[in-house]
């Protein structure tokens, strides 16, 4: 037997190599029997009893080997027995196999992990690149809690992709192009408050804009127009032959003159756009949050009329009524592409805006952070670009809605408008003071600018631990003590079993104590912790798999755990100075893991609290 006495590096070799060497074993004995995979797969077990992994194969290739299973059982274990990392195997039930790894193996994946640059976790999308489009706030506009659900996920994401190797590009596809912008000239003339400007921009744009609509309907109703009725804010003007009033006729004339590039109007436009984004950039500050490139709806604009011609010419678009259209199957309805006054729209930007993307980056996969009501425009989107094919995996990754309490403590979805729902500022202030608060009741010993820190870093952990230690399909029902309770699910747990480990080491530092370089595996408690500890990668794999960042909080908030019983199962500081400098490593080992998959998430960590 070839067996190598050199220790795999990781656990994911090792359990490749056991499964190469059952298969092996299974093939000598069936030579050329298809059924047999290269690899069997070996799977975390399912409880601790049945040991670290789990061989479950044997039972599928009953069948077409005309085996028992557990007969082949027998064969799968004694291939991989002798080998170094395992301690012992044993055929259990119908023909499953259990292997139980030696401790010495499993304190050597840990060192192996804490020398690692990637904190154990693969490069297995090294040369890859994907594409997060998330955020994307539109211009003159407030940006609303779709918009930062979008920013603290999409942020997530975008750390997780680089941490499994991606090259990652951050676009926030700003929506800085549109028919509001008609609307917006007209009455920023007519109507700008220049001392309300200066103080909020975006109020006061948001005034003008309503305004706008205020005024242009009482000019309606005193003229006595027939009009469609519309939904939402951003209606659509285009009802071919309807009269209009003097408001709207100048509004759409603004909008031509900027589309055809007239100055004064592209300089109004630009100064939406800066004036917006710069309070846009406040916001991305606070949270930490960054991109790598801001093309925004605009930068496409020159590419949509040639675009429109071309998708016309190869029969992926058709004339509809004056319109252009792309019909899509299985939906319940086209995708709009052309208006019949020859304007474009929010997908025939998307699509420019896929061809760009795929030229430029060729990516594996571009993910679209985006709310569930924009299902139907993905759908839309993703089978035209496919039809001209481009092939990349492209996602929406869509979140459901978050719900305030309103006045009568009810939850609702609302909106900023009607006062139930906080402004992004106001929601960050009011975690930031709760924080504040809890800090220092909790630990009287922080100075006032450690509880500053303190509660800026757990107030925005707060909210973002919230938002992604759920499910992201799901609704949110938000509620701010239990986002900043110091039990449960939460990053103030989270935080606070950071501060705790380091508080440790703090004071072991401080008496003189030593700490090993690697973790000697004497009893079950560190055992279990051992084992954990080397279950990071898988969860940060399965969180760039799934595009699930909940999957991470999960085992974070699973390790918190383990970490936590282990304080009541085993001393630490009171242990004899070999186990204890032994345990000294392995809780530092906890501590930088907790602070590294925090970090994947976009949130900090106190040194105490
Ligand atoms: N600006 C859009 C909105 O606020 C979101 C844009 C999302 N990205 C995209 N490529 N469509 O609804």
């Amino acid at each position: 037997m070839s067996s190598s006495t050199v220790m795999p590096m990781s656990l994911s070799a090792a359990c490749a190599e056991l499964g190469r060497r059952a298969a092996q074993a299974l093939s000598d004995k069936f030579p050329g029997n298809a059924a047999i995979p290269t690899e069997l797969s070996l799977l975390p077990a399912s409880k601790p009893e049945f040991g670290d992994l789990q061989v479950n194969s044997c039972l599928q290739l009953a069948k077409p080997l005309g085996q028992k299973p557990r007969d082949l059982a027998q064969l799968v274990l004694s291939s991989i027995a002798e080998h170094p990392v395992v301690a012992k195997a044993e055929i259990a039930g119908p023909g499953y196999v259990n292997v139980f790894l030696k401790d010495e193996f499993l304190a050597h994946c840990l060192g192996q992990i804490a020398r690692d640059s990637h904190h154990g976790v693969e490069q297995l999308h090294a040369g890859k690149c994907v594409v997060v489009d998330y955020s994307s706030p539109n211009i003159a506009k407030p940006m609303h809690i779709g918009h930062i659900r979008s920013t603290i996920i999409g942020d997530a994401l975008k750390r997780v992709f680089a941490a499994v190797g991606y090259r990652v590009v951050a676009d926030n596809h700003l929506g800085d192009w549109g028919t509001q912008f008609g609307k917006l000239i007209v009455a920023y003339r007519l109507w700008l408050d220049e001392a309300a400007f200066a103080r909020d921009p975006i109020g006061e744009l948001v005034r003008l804009y309503q305004k706008f609509v205020t005024d242009e309907k009482a000019q309606a109703d005193s003229l006595k127009l027939q009009r469609p009725t519309h939904a939402g804010d951003d209606e659509d003007d285009d009802d071919a032959g309807a009269q209009v009033t003097p408001l709207l006729a100048s509004a759409r004339a603004e909008l031509a003159k900027l589309q055809q590039g007239d100055e004064e109007n592209l300089r109004l436009w630009k100064r939406f756009v800066t004036v917006s984004l710069a309070e846009f950039d406040k916001t991305y500050a606070r949270l930490g949050v960054s991109f790598d490139t801001v093309y925004g709806e605009s930068h496409y604009h020159p590419r949509l009329a040639s675009l429109v011609e071309e998708l016309l010419q190869k029969g992926i678009a058709e004339q509809s009524r004056g319109a252009v259209v792309c019909n899509v199957d299985g939906a319940p309805a086209p995708l709009l592409i052309r208006k019949a006054d020859g304007s474009f729209l929010y997908g025939t930007t998307d699509l420019a805006t896929i061809e760009q993307r795929m030229r430029d980056y060729q990516p594996e996969r571009v993910l679209y952070v985006v709310g569930i009501p924009q299902q139907l425009h993905f759908q839309q989107v993703f089978f035209v670009a496919r039809k001209m094919g481009f092939d990349s995996s492209l996602e929406h990754i869509s979140f459901g809605s978050m719900r305030f309490k309103d006045q009568d403590g009810n939850y609702a979805t609302g909106s900023t408008r009607k006062g139930n729902v906080p402004l992004l500022d106001e929601f960050l202030d009011m975690a930031t003071e709760h924080a504040a608060a809890a800090a220092k009741q909790k630990n009287a010993e922080l100075s006032d600018e450690e509880v500053a820190e303190v509660a800026r870093v757990v107030g925005i952990g707060a909210i973002k631990y919230n938002d992604l230690s759920r499910d992201r399909s799901q609704d949110i029902n938000f509620d701010i003590e239990k986002a900043l309770s110091l039990e449960g699910n939460t990053a103030p747990y989270m935080q606070y079993a950071y501060a705790r480990l380091r508080s440790i080491a703090r004071r072991a530092a401080t008496e003189g104590m030593a700490t090993a370089d690697a973790v000697t595996i004497t009893e079950p408690a560190e055992r279990r912790l051992v084992r954990r500890l080397l279950d990071f990668s898988a969860a940060v794999e399965t969180v760039a798999r799934t595009a699930r960042p909940h999957h991470l909080c999960e085992y974070l908030f699973d390790l918190a755990g383990v970490v936590s019983n282990f304080y009541n199962e085993v001393p630490v500081l009171k242990a004899e100075p070999t186990a204890r400098a032994s345990r000294l490593w392995l809780l530092d080992q906890v501590a930088q893991t907790l602070r590294h998959g925090l970090s994947l998430l976009g949130i900090s960590v106190p040194e105490r609290m």
